[in-house]
Order: C-alpha cells, then structure tokens, then sequence
C-alpha cells in the first residue's frame, strides 16, 4: 500500500472527530468573544480543524482570519487543492485571491509553509486571538517551546492544545504479552530521543509545563484514540489510519538494537493481518487543554 502523509492526515479526522474532548471544546465555543477574530493555526497539516470548525459551526460567524502554519511542503500543497474543493462541496462560496481564499467573504484563509519558530521570528508582528495546536505539542521541546508559540496571542488571546499524546498505547488482541510490552516501550522512548524534541508523556507533563508559562488551565480532558470495527468494518478511512500507525512503528523501530529483526517484522506482519480481518483495536492515550497565557 503506498503511503502518504497527507492521505494520513485525512483518514485521521473521524478518528479525531470521537476523540476531542466535548467539555474542552464546549469551554472554548463559550470563551470566544465576539467580533472579528484572527486564529492561528501551527503544525496544521492539510487543515482538517478548519475544516472540522466550519462543519461544527464552532467558530461565529463574523469576519474571520484563518492562519495555517505547516512546515511540510506536501501538506501545503495539499490543502491548496483540498480546502476549496471541500468548501465548495459543502456549499460554501470560494473566492481565490492573493493571500489564499476567502470562504463565504467572511472567512479569509492563509496558507503558509514555513517552520512555526521561523514564522515567529520572521512575524514579530503577528497577533490571534485563538491559538490552534492539534496533534503537534507531543512532536516539539517543552516547555521551551511554550513562550514563543504563546507571543503569537494578543493579550486574553485563547490557546486550544489537542490531542497531545499521554504515555499509554494498545493493541489488542495482545499477541504475545512480552513481546508487545517491550515494543510499546521502546515506541514511546523513541519519540522521548527525537532530536527535534517531543515527550511520550506530554499530556500529563502540560499541567506543569503551562503553570511554569503562567497559563491558566481554562479546561482540561482527555482525548483518546480509540479505533475498532464495526460489524467487522473500520468505518470511513480508519484502515489505512491504522495501516499508518503500523508504519510509525516500523520507522522508528525498524533498526532497533534491542528488537530482533525477525522477529519485530512477524509482529508487524500478524499485526497487519489484524488490520486486514477487521480485529485490531488501537487505543492511544491523549489529553486537550484550553488555555488563556
Ligand atoms: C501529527 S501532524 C498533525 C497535523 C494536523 N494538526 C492534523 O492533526 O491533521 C504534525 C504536523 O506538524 C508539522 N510540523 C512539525 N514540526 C513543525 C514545525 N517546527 N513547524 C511547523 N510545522 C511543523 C508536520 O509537518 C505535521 O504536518
């Protein structure tokens, strides 16, 4: 099966759909004032949370500035294509124009391709009044990273941090108790060695993180992933979002000194059989927060 990043992105939305945290995102509906509102966007892929926004009716309908930030130049180029043409078949108007398009001429939408710590040191200037990070805080240095993600707000400006991975991953059925422990281990102790940063406990470790930022916590919740099939189906594209999964897996632990090859491979194989029978249930631990720095 061909893989591709953003093809992961979009099979990851009814996923995330259960996932966020309803309390979380209810505290944020009620938090954002009224009147023009400018939002920033960082690590956001293809765009599913605007999209997603927009099909919610979360976000109220006054002039609204919508900046996306992503670094990957195959997710830019993606949402170029996608945003306009989902909008169009959800019945919104489109107007392409130099700054990116505006959706039914209240919603003006940017793209742009940069490293987010660049756009803040290229963009001094640069105020929301929401802060958007989804699935993107686990992946970064904390707390280090905290201060200059939080110079992107106004003064009162909101940040809403999902879906930040929180230490617990399951497979199940278990294959072999052993071998899965450690497998899920060394997973999680891959993504504490990323030389980019990132923190396989994320979730828990933001309530300190965010009081050392002098963040008040508005809300807080869980968000897990929970993938299993529905009368033996995965609905929508949740088979290839688990297909994905197995991939992270094998990239991170593909040359691992402490897996034997062999071994590791057979894992992934019969795990992949899973996938195929409809039986894998995948459960990944993860927390939202709704913050005001
Ligand atoms: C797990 S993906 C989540 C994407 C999107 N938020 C979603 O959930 O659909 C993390 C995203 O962060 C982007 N990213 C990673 N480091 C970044 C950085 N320093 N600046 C901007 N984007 C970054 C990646 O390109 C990737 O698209």
């Amino acid at each position: 099966m061909e893989l591709s990043f953003p093809h992961y992105l979009l099979a990851k939305q009814s996923v995330d759909d259960r996932a966020l945290n309803r309390s979380v995102l209810s505290a944020l509906q009620n938090s954002l004032p009224g009147g023009p509102l400018r939002i920033i966007e960082v690590g956001a892929g293809i765009g599913t949370m605007l999209t997603r926004l927009l099909h919610w009716q979360i976000l109220p309908k006054t002039h609204l500035e919508y900046t996306l930030v992503d670094e990957m130049p195959e997710n830019i180029t993606f949402a170029r294509q996608w945003l306009p043409g989902w909008a169009i078949e959800n019945g919104h108007t489109v107007e392409i124009n130099q700054d990116g398009f505006c959706f039914d001429n209240i919603l003006q939408i940017h793209l742009i391709q940069a490293d987010i710590f660049d756009f803040i040191h290229a963009s001094s200037g640069f105020k929301a009044d929401l802060l958007i990070a989804h699935a993107f805080l686990d992946l970064l240095p904390l707390p280090e990273a905290l201060p200059p993600l939080f110079s992107l707000l106004k003064p009162g400006g909101l940040a809403w941090l999902t879906v930040n991975f929180d230490g617990l991953t399951s497979l199940e059925p278990v294959l072999n108790p052993a071998q899965d422990a450690l497998i899920e281990r060394l997973y999680h102790q891959s993504m504490d060695s990323r030389l980019s940063g990132g923190d396989s406990q994320t979730g828990r470790h933001l309530f300190g993180h965010l009081k050392q930022a002098q963040a008040e916590i508005v809300a807080a919740g869980a968000s897990d992933w929970v993938v299993y099939p529905i009368q033996g189906q995965y609905p929508a594209e949740e088979a290839y979002f688990l297909h994905f999964i197995l991939h992270f897996f094998e990239s991170s632990l593909g040359e691992h000194p402490a897996l034997d090859p062999a071994a590791f491979k057979h894992w992934l194989a019969r795990r992949l059989e899973q996938i195929q029978h409809a039986e894998l249930v995948y459960i990944a631990h993860q927390m939202d927060f709704l913050v005001r720095p």
